[in-house]
């Protein structure tokens, strides 16, 4: 009986601590914006089907790194990288990556919602178009199923032609996360997704954040603690180009290791 209930305990805590199978291996990653490095030297893993938030002052990096994830850093002049980022245990920086197939699986959403000026039903199927799907049917699912799946669907299901500017800020934000789901995208990076929107609208891309985490990998920068804290599974603490602190999301709030992390979240700097 004892040993049995050793054992059990033993499962119940590994079930508990086990860390979800690694999406994407960071290691010893540098980037320079011409002579001035901004990541220095970060090694950390992300997991599947989880979400990671990136936490920490302005100017620490956090832009940067996530736009290294799928390459968009290198649009920028003079962008120097080097170490390694594995993604399903390939390299991205390898020549046999293709960049456009790494940015259509890793999708990503940005501080201010950036619809293209067209209607909404042409702005979530903008991504499937490219990829050669013109049926009409075919289409109008991907669409449904994209705008449910961002919690939008009710909202616009009778607007669907008219123009994505017409929609509020917080709609337009659903809606381009609504665009890069209908790419059936593998991971969803967002930078700042709610910092321009109001409660309402912020616990709406929470909840929606909430829903697809079990189908998607997140990797979310967001300069508020409480939003850290309330959704993500995994949490990063940067510094000045440099990684502090990495670890789950409630012993960074509420045990971290170190000082600066602790600083840091009880608006003691930053
Ligand atoms: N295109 C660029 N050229 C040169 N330096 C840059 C460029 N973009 C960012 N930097 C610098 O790199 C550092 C990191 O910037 P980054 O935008 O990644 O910070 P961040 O953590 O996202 O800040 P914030 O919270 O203000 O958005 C900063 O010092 C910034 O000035
Ligand atoms: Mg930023």
């Amino acid at each position: 009986m004892k040993t049995n209930g050793v054992i059990t305990l033993n499962q119940e805590y590994k079930k508990q601590h086990q860390w979800k199978k690694p999406i994407y291996q960071v290691s010893q990653l540098n980037l320079w914006y011409s002579d001035f490095l901004a990541l220095k030297d970060l090694s950390f893993d992300i997991h599947e089907k989880e979400v990671t938030a990136i936490i920490g002052p302005s100017g620490c990096g956090k832009s940067t790194f996530i736009k290294t994830l799928n390459r968009m850093v290198e649009l920028i002049a003079n962008v120097k990288i080097d170490g390694e980022i594995l993604y399903h245990d390939k390299n991205i920086f390898d020549d046999a990556m293709k960049v456009e197939t790494l940015r259509t699986q890793v999708g990503m959403v940005f501080q201010k919602p950036n619809p293209f000026p067209k209607s909404v039903f042409e702005n979530v199927v903008y991504g499937p178009r490219v990829h050669g799907i013109n049926d009409k049917k075919k289409l109008m699912e991907i669409a449904e199923i994209s705008l449910t799946n961002a919690a939008l669907w009710d909202e616009v299901k009778d607007r669907l032609h008219k123009n994505a500017y017409d929609l509020s800020g917080g709609q337009q934000q659903r809606l381009c996360i609504a665009r890069s789901l209908a790419t059936e995208p593998d991971v969803l990076l967002m930078d700042e997704p709610t910092s321009a929107l109001d409660p309402i609208a912020t616990y709406k891309i929470e909840e929606l954040i909430e829903q697809i985490k079990k189908d998607y990998t997140i990797v979310i920068v967001t300069h508020s603690m409480q939003q850290a804290s309330r959704i993500s599974d995994k949490t990063a603490f940067f510094l000045m180009g440099e990684l502090i602190e990495y670890d789950k999301t409630e012993k960074i709030f509420s045990s971290p290791a170190d000082q600066r992390t602790e600083d840091y979240i009880t608006g003691r700097f930053g």
